[in-house]
């Protein structure tokens, strides 16, 4: 097992750009577990699964499909939907779809279901089982790597985090209004943090850091400081 820096948070505070930036400041690996999840829930969603079906219904649908993450971007191949783009030995590039408000939805949604979470719990593991690594999401230090080398909790207000999600849709060309973009970031928040199964939280010992404020360098070094402190 490689060092693993954890890196958990809720929705638009920094985590995917962070956790970029100190993978290749260290020569570290990456992982946007956010994506594995992302991943399921589109090709869930492909298959006609509802959120509230049997976990025997969704368990079956999850057996048939191969999640990867390769230098930063997600493959899925599902073994029953079989596309000329499954043929590929990855799969098909998912990186631009799973980026929809759609699967930002149920994205969050079936993350609350244990059956999902046990399907992608060895994905996540197996990712840091020979390479250096940073992994960000919102159960990595609190469950799937506790022990990992370094914990950072990243936060930010409601009100940034909103205004960043509009802004990166709005890149993509895609328009929503700061009040929807902070509805929605709002119902993703509490969704994530009270489900019952690995809930969104700050680890023991995490660093937290409120990026409202801050540029990107400032919490880059922050947390680099934080890493390079003898502890
Ligand atoms: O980080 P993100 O916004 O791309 O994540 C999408 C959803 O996946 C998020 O609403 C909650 C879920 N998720 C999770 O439950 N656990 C993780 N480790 C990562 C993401």
């Amino acid at each position: 097992m490689g060092k693993v820096i954890a890196i958990d948070g809720p929705s638009g505070a920094g985590k995917s750009t962070m956790a970029k930036l100190i993978a290749k400041e260290l020569g570290f690996d990456y992982l946007d577990t956010g994506s594995l999840y992302r991943t399921v829930a589109l090709a869930l969603r492909e298959k006609g699964i509802e959120p509230n079906d049997p976990d025997d219904k969704i368990l079956k649908a999850l057996n048939d499909i191969t999640v990867t993450f390769k230098g930063g971007r997600v493959f899925l191949k599902n073994a029953s939907r079989f596309t000329p783009h499954d043929s590929r030995s990855n799969g098909r590039d998912v990186s631009e779809d799973i980026r929809s408000k759609e699967v930002d939805y149920y994205s969050s949604v079936f993350s609350a279901k244990k059956v999902v979470r046990d399907f992608l719990f060895d994905i996540q593991r197996n990712a840091a089982s020979i390479n250096d690594i940073v992994v960000e999401g919102r159960d990595i230090a609190t469950v799937v790597f506790p022990d990992a080398w370094k914990k950072v909790y990243l936060d930010a207000s409601l009100k940034e985090r909103a205004k960043r999600r509009c802004l990166q849709f709005r890149e993509r060309g895609i328009y929503i209004s700061m009040e929807e973009s902070r509805r929605d970031v709002m119902e993703r928040d509490t969704r994530d943090s009270n489900r019952d199964t690995a809930p969104l939280k700050r680890a023991g010992g995490a660093l937290l850091i409120d990026s409202s404020n801050l540029s990107i360098e400032q919490v880059k070094e922050k947390i680099l400081k934080f890493i390079r402190a003898e502890t």
